[in-house]
């Protein structure tokens, strides 16, 4: 599917974003282990949650819709999965494959993860060279560094692991195989990642304590509660309107119910850094997670440095930053952003090449990008390289320009905003119906 993508004269709207895509994904996970029903509002309904949830049904997890986004899910206890008779497929989402591999490496059963060809390409042995330090048998292809993951559950026991990088994803496996392990199990990170996973287990009940870089996890010796909850809207899809509406010279939004979990919200703060007419009100919280409405004008922006533990805390909305640079007065410097090479396309260089072509001044570093503001970009082909994050970037971009961009492979947005287009012609006057919310 390609898309066009022409300039919009002026944003106005109130939005309600998906929900987001990481408490989505623990929310099923979680609640699938769980000793009872749940049911979860906002769910995201995108490619990659629906990936999370083919392979608990496979792993015998009954779930149904009760409307378009909220889903009931009967757990199975903590001891009540079922070995597949299929491969799990996590299709695009480095979510599913690595908190699924925590998961299944101490159940009594064998199990195969994979995904599709991005997935294939993703550094796997963060995950499994600690799970074997469980005592897990766990491997992969390319000398245990690759999916397919083959897993040969067994019994585990706790460790303790300091991983080289800030994961969530990493942080979050060792998590639910440490819930099955004999022994606390300590894990430490380098610089804080999300912390949805310690939030939402303790509020199911898990025996976990956390802060400062460290999570303790003591074995489970009853099932979790399970936790019903609404789920904050995604900060990731509302960083594409925040982006939008303060490079845009005539805009006025107000997104609805964002999660703004301090370990998550980094965008609003490089975003004010750089100058970014933002605003939270009406600040409450949702289930263990906290959420705000927020409003965003045309802004003036200036260049800025993002680095050290900004990072980790923004790492899904740098190329998203990196757009915002392009319309700053001053250049802005995004450093120790390695791990953007890994993710579902190298991030650094698929941003520079695609910015590039609209008439960006941007170079790459190996851990990041350089961007010299040029004010104006021109419409122009671009490619999403089956990324998800790239396809909406530039689909902003295309706004953001003039004449006309075109977006080829543009139905990747679904990965994690189905409705993304729609929202776009929503707020940019292009359909008739008031914007949702
Ligand atoms: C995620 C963690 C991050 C993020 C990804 C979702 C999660 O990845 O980039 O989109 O849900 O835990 P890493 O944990 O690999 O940094």
């Amino acid at each position: 599917m390609q898309r066009l993508v022409r300039p919009a004269r002026k944003l106005r709207g109130t939005i309600a974003l998906p929900g987001d895509k990481s408490i989505s994904h623990r929310a099923a996970i979680f609640n699938a282990i769980s000793g009872g029903e749940a049911v979860v509002q906002g769910f995201q309904r995108s490619a990659d949650c629906l990936a999370t949830l083919r392979c608990l049904r496979s792993l015998g997890v009954h779930w149904r819709w009760l409307d378009e986004t909220t889903l009931s899910i009967r757990g199975r206890g903590r001891y009540g999965l079922s070995e597949s008779d299929r491969v799990l497929d996590c299709r695009n989402s480095g979510t599913s494959i690595r908190l699924l591999a925590g998961l299944l490496a101490p159940q009594p059963f064998f199990s195969v993860l994979t995904g599709d060809r991005s997935l294939l390409s993703r550094p796997m042995a963060r995950v499994i060279q600690p799970l074997r330090l469980m005592d897990a048998d766990i491997s992969g292809r390319q000398g245990d560094t690759r999916a397919p993951l083959a897993i040969n559950g067994r019994p585990l026991k706790g460790i303790r692991n300091r991983s080289p990088v800030a994961s969530a994803q990493v942080k979050s496996a060792l998590t639910l195989a440490a819930l099955y392990a004999h022994g606390e199990t300590v894990i430490e990170e380098p610089a804080v990642s999300r912390d949805h996973t310690e939030r939402m287990l303790q509020a199911m009940g898990a025996d976990l304590d956390f802060g400062d870089g460290q999570v303790r996890v003591r074995p489970l010796t009853r099932d979790l509660q399970p936790l019903s909850l609404r789920v904050p809207g995604d900060i990731s899809a509302a960083a594409a309107w925040l982006v939008l509406a303060a490079c845009h010279p005539d805009a006025d939004l107000r997104i609805q119910g964002v999660g703004v979990n301090p370990t998550r919200s980094g965008v609003l703060d490089a975003l004010r850094l750089m100058g970014a007419d933002i605003t939270l009100e009406e600040q409450r919280t949702w289930g263990p997670e906290p959420v705000a409405d927020i409003s965003v004008r045309s802004s003036r922006l200036r260049g800025a440095v993002i680095e050290g533990d900004l990072v980790p805390r923004a790492i899904d909305e740098l190329p998203l930053i990196a757009l915002a640079a392009c319309f700053a007065s001053g250049e802005t410097v995004i450093r120790d952003a390695a791990e953007l090479r890994v993710k579902e396309s190298d991030r650094i260089s698929s941003t520079a090449r695609e910015l590039r072509r609209l008439g960006a001044d941007i170079e790459e570093f190996p851990d990041g990008l350089r961007i010299r503001p040029v004010r104006r970009l021109q419409g122009a082909a671009v490619s999403t390289h089956g990324d998800h994050r790239l396809a909406i970037m530039l689909a902003l971009a295309g706004v953001l320009a003039s004449g006309e961009t075109v977006i080829r492979n543009a139905g990747v947005v679904a990965v994690s905003y189905p409705w993304f287009w729609r929202d776009l012609d929503l707020l940019s006057g292009r359909r008739a119906a008031a914007a949702k919310g």
